[in-house]
């Protein structure tokens, strides 16, 4: 609803930006760094502007023993700051001493002086009101006995960062645009120290790790799950479950790009390097060197569908046909203003891409998928449907929960896209699955 209200008021601010034109093939990469940061404001503010972040479905009140709030150990405190530069902790609750699982909250993006600087008033960018126990209910954290996860160790890392769990700010760096801290990656670190020290976790050999994460938090996911392995070391085994982090899928152009004069570059790689640099991200190590290789910024590793490829940990991605988010809040989002509705053929490639790319993955690496036929951000992607029992989102047969189970306790990973459509549905945009609200945040 109150979406309706912020709309002429962007739509305003758009209108009056003249944007530098320019045309991606025809600079070099500091001139196309240089054009990129100015005209990614203009591009991504859909994203700054829009009011439908929900906090993800983390609860304080709940059944069973609750996750506690604990702060980060002594020697990280001058590296995790959230946004404000208000100490960051984690919530955990005890289980498995060799297993755990830690999930990375979304809750959307900083974008520019504004809501940045906004979100540094409010619990996604400080901690000053945190709560002293939290549960979650519905995901991976869930003491559900039906989850394969339900006696692990569990971490809850709240989002206070803005930065898709990737900024690299400390005390020493001092903080970074708009004066904030960007630390969600030293966050990551901050906790697998924290488990190495207080359980000896990783000290024996058969140690289990799942890391997860929804929206900005699948980012998250993406760009730390090489990283924690790495950390945690051969006793460990990793394994990463993404929710709605691929963010764009390959090859995507807002459909108002040109509109703006931004010509001969992908959304992602708009998105890449501006908020890569802005967090002072951490990358993957295996894609920086392919950057290099490739004579490409070594920010595009911040994006999935460029990432996905090197991460060498197995990975089972949760990923609807269509990303709501994507779609209406930023790739059709003008059109979205002019009450257009996005055209068919722009969703059918939207969902191929993601699709075809997923699919290729999966045969060249440990990465399998789980997608249903859904116009859907993160909403129906988690393991229970705390609303209605029975009614699980199915595709080809499974549920998520089955997906992540054969995962976790045999290692398997499955690939289940949505095949409701039926014949036509390569060509047609048809959301058929039956079940795609879930409540899930
Ligand atoms: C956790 O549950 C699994 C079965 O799901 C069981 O094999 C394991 O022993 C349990 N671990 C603990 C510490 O209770
Ligand atoms: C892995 O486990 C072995 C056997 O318990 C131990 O000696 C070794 O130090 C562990 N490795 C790490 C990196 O902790």
């Amino acid at each position: 609803m109150s979406m309706i209200l912020v709309l002429p008021v962007y739509f305003v601010l758009v209108s009056s930006v003249a944007p530098p034109l320019f045309n991606a093939s025809e600079l070099d990469q500091t001139e196309l760094l240089d054009q990129i940061e100015t005209s990614a404001v203009n591009l991504l503010k859909s994203w700054s502007t829009h009011t439908s972040f929900s906090d993800p479905a983390i609860t304080t009140e709940g059944k069973g023993v609750p996750m506690t709030k604990i702060p980060v150990p002594e020697s990280f405190k001058d590296s995790t700051m959230c946004l404000d530069g208000s100490p960051f902790f984690f919530y955990i609750r005890p289980g498995d001493p060799t297993r755990v699982a830690l999930f990375l909250q979304g809750g959307g993006l900083c974008i520019e002086r504004f809501d940045c600087e906004h979100r540094a008033t409010t619990r996604q960018g400080s901690s000053n009101d945190w709560e002293e126990e939290l549960y979650d209910e519905s995901n991976i954290l869930s003491q559900d006995p039906r989850s394969p996860l339900s006696n692990y160790t569990h971490v809850f890392m709240r989002y206070c960062s803005g930065d898709t769990w990737t900024g690299t700010n400390t005390l020493e760096s001092g903080p970074g645009r708009y004066g904030l801290y960007f630390s969600g990656h030293n966050q990551v670190a901050a906790a697998l120290s924290h488990l190495q020290t207080t359980l000896d976790f990783g000290s024996t050999p058969g140690s289990h790790f799942f890391l997860s994460g929804a929206s900005a938090g699948g980012i998250g996911t993406n760009n730390n799950c090489d990283f924690v392995a790495s950390t945690l070391g051969p006793n460990v085994s990793v394994k990463c479950s993404p929710q709605a982090g691929l963010f764009f899928p390959q090859d995507t152009t807002a459909l108002w790009q040109s509109r703006l004069g931004v010509e001969g570059v992908t959304t992602n790689q708009i998105a890449s390097v501006y908020l890569s640099r802005m967090f002072s991200s951490h990358h993957d190590a295996s894609c920086v060197a392919h950057a290099i290789r490739s004579l490409d910024p070594a920010s595009f590793c911040w994006e999935g569908s460029y990432l996905t490829p090197h991460i060498s940990t197995p990975i089972l991605v949760a990923q609807n046909f269509w990303d709501q988010l994507q779609i209406d809040n930023i790739l059709c989002f003008q059109d979205n203003l002019k009450q257009a509705s996005c055209p068919e053929d722009f969703l059918v490639d939207f969902k191929t891409h993601t699709i075809e790319q997923l699919t290729e993955l999966s045969v060249k690496q440990q990465l399998g998928f789980f997608a249903p036929s859904c116009y859907m951000h993160t909403g129906n992607l988690c393991l229970f449907n705390t609303e209605d029992d029975d009614e699980n989102v199915v595709v080809a047969g499974r549920t998520y929960l089955d997906a992540v189970k054969a995962f976790v306790e045999d290692g398997e990973l499955t690939v289940s896209v949505d095949d409701c459509g039926g014949e036509g549905g390569d060509e047609d945009y048809v959301p058929c699955n039956e079940v795609c609200e879930m409540h899930c945040g």
